[in-house]
């Protein structure tokens, strides 16, 4: 089994590795293939997605991906690699999970799953500003080919889990030429699956639902952009950043990143928290993989890990555990 890992900048060069440590512990002769990606390898290298990593990634099929720092002020040369690469790999299907875990700082009985549309809307990347300088531009698209499979990996996905009710998210009211579009396609898809329940939110009273009441939520199903927001909304309630996975997923290949940035703020220090992605790596091993035992033992180990008040600092004020700390003792319960 082949897995091309992408440490990336920031924190990425201390959780990936103990993703990695997690997932040899499970699968001890997995095929790890490093790569580089980012800030750091765009200023040394000229490229943030150098070309040999796309080879590397494309090869593997399977990519665990930390996090890269990206400027909000345009770079001549610099785009995110992550998009590129996600485009690049064709996942188009963003899985964001959140779950229950057990920390002070998440709500119990919360379990949903963000379907995010991965390859368009306004993330296209067809951005201009007007020759007054002072008027910027960009596009949205939103596509029938693209819809009908987001939402068919949605309803596949209700099926797989088992649940009740796919909600269509979208803001067809005022733009009915695109999410008019994506809520008229998906409502068909959805005749294929008339077991499963439909509903559909305006994206504005979505996020309202999601902070008021996120048990109200079982699949959601949208664009990219509302995709974006919402599950990092929804990350609030699995207890914060640090705990949130997510897969990129398309046919046969799959991208693991967990949902927070580079974190350059506790970069260096050993202290961030592993956990989102060790539980973004099993969803790889559950999704792409379908090694359901495994992904079930590696969540298992950070269930009870957590469960045995273990925390990194992120959670907790003093007696915290180091990132290598965390790991080992995940690692223990799977020994
Ligand atoms: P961030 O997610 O890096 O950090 C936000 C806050 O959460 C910080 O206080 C950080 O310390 C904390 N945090 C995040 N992950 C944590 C972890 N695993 N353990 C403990 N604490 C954690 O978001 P921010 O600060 O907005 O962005 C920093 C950089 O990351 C920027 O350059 C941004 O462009 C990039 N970024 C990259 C992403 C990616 O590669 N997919 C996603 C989001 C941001
Ligand atoms: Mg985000």
């Amino acid at each position: 089994m082949k897995l091309c890992v992408i440490e990336g900048d920031g924190i990425g060069h201390e959780v990936v590795p103990a993703a990695v440590q997690v997932l040899k512990q499970v699968i001890p002769d997995l095929d790890v293939h490093s790569a580089e990606a980012g800030w750091d390898t765009f200023q040394s290298k000229g490229s943030a997605l150098p070309d040999e990593t796309i080879a590397t990634a494309k090869d593997c099929k399977a990519v665990l991906f930390g996090a890269c720092s990206s400027p909000s002020y345009p770079v001549e040369g610099y785009s995110s690699p992550i998009v590129s690469l996600r485009r690049k790999m064709e996942t188009y299907a963003n899985l964001r999970p959140t779950r229950y875990l057990p920390v002070p700082t998440a709500r119990e009985g919360v379990d949903l799953v963000v379907v995010r549309e991965n390859t368009e809307d306004l993330y296209i990347g067809d951005e201009h500003t007007e020759a007054d300088g002072d008027t910027g531009t960009a596009t949205k698209r939103i596509t029938r080919y693209a819809t009908e499979r987001i939402t068919h990996m949605a309803f596949k996905l209700a099926q797989v889990e088992q649940r009740e009710r796919v909600t269509i998210v979208h803001k067809g009211n005022v733009l009915p030429q695109t999410d008019g579009l994506f809520r008229r396609v998906a409502y068909e898809v959805s005749h294929h699956y008339k077991h499963i329940e439909t509903d559909e939110l305006l994206v504005d009273t979505a996020a309202y639902w999601m902070v008021k009441e996120p048990t109200r939520f079982d699949i959601v199903v949208t664009p990219n952009l509302y995709g974006d927001i919402l599950s990092d909304m929804a990350a609030a309630w699995g207890g914060g950043l640090g705990l949130a996975p997510a897969l990129n997923l398309g046919d046969e290949v799959a991208i693991a990143e967990p949902v927070h940035g580079s974190a350059p703020d506790i970069a260096g220090k050993g202290i961030a928290n592993p956990t989102a992605i060790i539980l973004s790596a099993a969803m790889l091993v559950r999704h792409h993989w379908k090694m359901t035992d495994l992904a079930n033992q590696i969540e298992d180990a950070v269930y009870t890990t957590l469960s045995d008040g273990d925390y990194t600092a992120d959670l907790m004020d003093g007696n915290s555990m180091s990132t290598q700390r965390f790991t080992d003792e995940i690692c223990s319960k799977l020994a």
